[in-house]
């Protein structure tokens, strides 16, 4: 099949999408940016908010503002009503077995940094061993190794190949009996890569270690159910899945977070007070010390509505059709470099251009309206293994489209002019 008969088969894939419909959901697509209609291809570092999101959002301020769980007047009723109901729409939404196992907290950032510090940093010592990746963001790095200052224990890293995959083998070679907990994304936010969670949860539980997975850049383009694959947590934040900023998700076994000590102090998380002692709360409440985000639970609540509404499978669909679209066309250009090229793939376009730093790329693409995001992408390690120091990134929504790629194919190319 010729390349021309190859794409006209892709866009026939999702004919039945109606992209243009949904586009219309999201207001801040429709403006220009320097004189050029916005394209926004940077939804690896934040999806946009439809009006139905936005909508809640200012429902809440406007008409029940009130603090949760503390009041009997209407407006607290209606606001901790708003609050639970949007929890019991993320348990359905990754389909926990109950409620107290999702924990309300800032962001998928946040949720790494408390079970680090609540689960491993009471019980792991300098005789235990974590294992995540090299393909992690500086999220799933980090507070492991705060947590190896703080306790000892030992951190290990598997190692990923040319294509950005994780090199499966030496995942085995490092698990032993001294294992107590593999972090792994479950998609990486700098190349793509969808990684073999089922197969790395079942092999770390054969040593009795605990999983967590890292669903930062998952949720929104994949369906997920914590049940079906038995992770021990699994984190993600509102803000990657069309919802607010400032507002994530901890979902932990209840046995496990039953058994973990607080992360803050506050009010909430408390049953009683005395001056001598405290008496913790019950899950998930226990995690959730002070006033929360309230606005933000009541936006994710409604993102996830919208996603529903949609369909994961659907969005699914479009944005594969659109990555292979882009593919085909970025790979007529000479010069463009892939950066990732996995197997298994969602929609995200790295890439180098030879002989023009990515920051130059960004900042002609963004003469032309178009938003990607250059650099390392928050993930160092990523880019001292391609021994690049930065890529320039194109990801994409199922509100995108095949114009906008060929918008983006049009100002690379006009970049290449350029730097001629
Ligand atoms: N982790 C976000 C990104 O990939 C910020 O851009």
């Amino acid at each position: 099949m010729n390349k021309k008969n190859n794409i006209a088969e892709i866009q026939n894939q999702t004919e039945d999408f109606d992209v243009e419909k949904f586009r219309k959901d999201f207001p801040i697509l429709h403006q220009e940016i320097n004189g050029k209609p916005l394209v926004y291809l940077d939804n690896a570092a934040t999806t946009q908010k439809p009006k139905s999101v936005i909508d809640a959002i200012e429902k809440y301020y406007q008409k029940y503002n009130s603090n949760i769980h503390r009041g009997v007047h209407t407006l607290s009723e209606n606001a901790t009503e708003a609050y639970e109901s949007a929890r019991l729409k993320v348990k359905n939404f990754i389909n926990a077995n109950s409620t107290k196992e999702i924990v309300f907290v800032r962001g998928a950032t946040e949720a790494i940094n408390l079970v680090a510090q609540s689960f491993g940093r009471n019980s792991l010592s300098k005789e235990d061993e974590i294992i995540i990746t090299e393909l992690e963001h500086h999220a799933n790095i980090v507070p492991w190794q705060l947590l190896s200052q703080q306790t000892g224990v030992k951190l290990k890293y598997i190692p990923i190949n040319k294509d950005g995959e994780l090199v499966e083998p030496e995942y085995k070679k490092l698990l032993n009996e001294k294992t107590r907990i593999v972090a792994v994304g479950h998609i990486s936010n700098a190349l793509g890569t969808i990684n073999p969670i089922e197969n790395i949860i079942n092999m770390a539980h054969e040593y009795g270690a605990k999983v967590l997975i890292d669903g930062a850049q998952a949720t929104s383009h994949t369906s997920v159910d914590v049940k079906k694959l038995d992770c021990d947590f699994y984190v993600f934040s509102g803000h990657k899945l069309f919802g607010p900023t400032g507002i994530g998700v901890l979902y932990g076994k209840e046995n496990l977070l039953e058994e973990m000590p607080p992360y803050q102090g506050g009010g909430d998380m408390i049953k009683m007070v005395t001056m001598k002692e405290t008496q913790y709360n019950d899950l998930p409440y226990k995690f959730e010390a002070g006033t929360p985000n309230i606005s933000g639970v009541i936006g994710l609540g409604a993102a996830i509505d919208y996603v529903n509404k949609i369909g994961l499978e659907n969005i699914s669909v479009h944005e594969n059709a659109l990555l292979n679209y882009a593919n085909q066309k970025t790979s007529e250009i000479t010069g463009l470099k892939f950066i990732g090229t996995a197997k298994q793939k969602t929609s995200i376009l790295s890439f180098t251009l030879e002989g023009i730093h990515p920051h130059d790329v960004g900042t002609i693409l963004n003469n032309e309206g178009i938003a990607i995001r250059t650099g390392h992408h928050c993930a160092m390690p990523v880019m001292e293994y391609f021994k690049i120091p930065a890529t320039s990134r194109a990801s994409f929504s199922f509100y995108n489209t095949y114009k906008e790629i060929d918008a983006l194919i049009e100002a690379i190319e006009k970049c290449k002019k350029v730097f001629s």
